[in-house]
């Protein structure tokens, strides 16, 4: 498109050369092909020449425009005129897929065991809280699923609620032991889920070891 730009102010040739006698020395040798492209340069960039330049200047653009016009008039006979045109999809309108909202919840769930292990029980509410925040997350954008037979909306308020509510109530206390119960019995949770969306093939556990080096999880002295 530029280069038919170039080519309709090319075409006032007359206009050009006069543009760039009255700015004074034309750089490069006259005639030679540096010497063109900075009289196109300067046509462009300038403010106020002649007013015959910017004619030639509006009808480069109008011409660009036709162009354009004339492409998309182009477009095969075969597309329905009455589509409506393929938006695109701006980055703020990606949705995380269920599964990968899930792989967030195994680190918070993991996060939630080394939090409570360290005594760091601060962290361990933030994590519950997260968790709890991810499945709200989780009920709001796959209410459904398509591959499970249960609303996962419905079966994360049924299977999760209590058992969040309890770990929650551990944690308040600081009691390592109950922590640890309540921690497998959320677990169960999440693998009973699993087993109702018919994903029972998915199971989680206890972390065997601390896959977060990055991480300190002891409680901050
Ligand atoms: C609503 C029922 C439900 C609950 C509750 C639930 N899950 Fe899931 N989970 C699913 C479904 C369905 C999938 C498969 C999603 C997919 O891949 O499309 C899944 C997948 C996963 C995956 C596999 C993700 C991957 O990419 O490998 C993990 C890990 C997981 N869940 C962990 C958990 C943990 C940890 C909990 C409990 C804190 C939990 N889930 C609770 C239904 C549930």
């Amino acid at each position: 498109m530029q280069f038919r730009l170039f080519i309709v102010l090319g075409n006032g040739g007359a206009a050009g050369r006069a543009y760039v006698r009255s700015v004074g020395r034309p750089l490069g040798r006259p005639g030679s092909a540096q010497s063109v492209t900075v009289r196109r340069q300067r046509q462009i960039g300038a403010r106020d020449y002649d007013p015959r330049m910017k004619r030639a200047l509006l009808l480069g653009v109008v011409a660009a425009l036709l162009v354009r016009c004339g492409r998309t008039t182009e477009a095969p006979a075969s597309a329905t005129p009455a589509a409506t045109p393929k938006a695109e999809t701006p980055v703020a309108a990606w949705v995380p897929g269920l599964g990968e909202l899930m792989a967030f919840q195994q680190m918070r769930h993991a996060k939630l065991w080394l939090a409570g292990e360290a005594g760091n029980w601060k962290l361990a509410a933030y994590e519950l809280d997260e968790l709890r925040e991810g499945f709200g997350d989780i009920a709001r954008l796959h209410p459904t699923h398509k591959n499970a037979p249960v609303p996962i909306d419905q079966a994360i308020e049924t299977i999760m609620t209590e058992p969040l509510e309890q770990a929650s109530q551990a944690i308040a206390k600081g009691d390592l032991a109950a922590f640890r119960d309540t921690f497998d019995t959320l677990t169960q949770g999440c693998n009973s889920c699993h087993q109702a969306t018919d994903f029972g093939f998915n199971v989680v556990q206890r972390p065997k070891s601390n896959p977060f080096p990055n991480q300190d999880f002891t409680a901050p002295h």
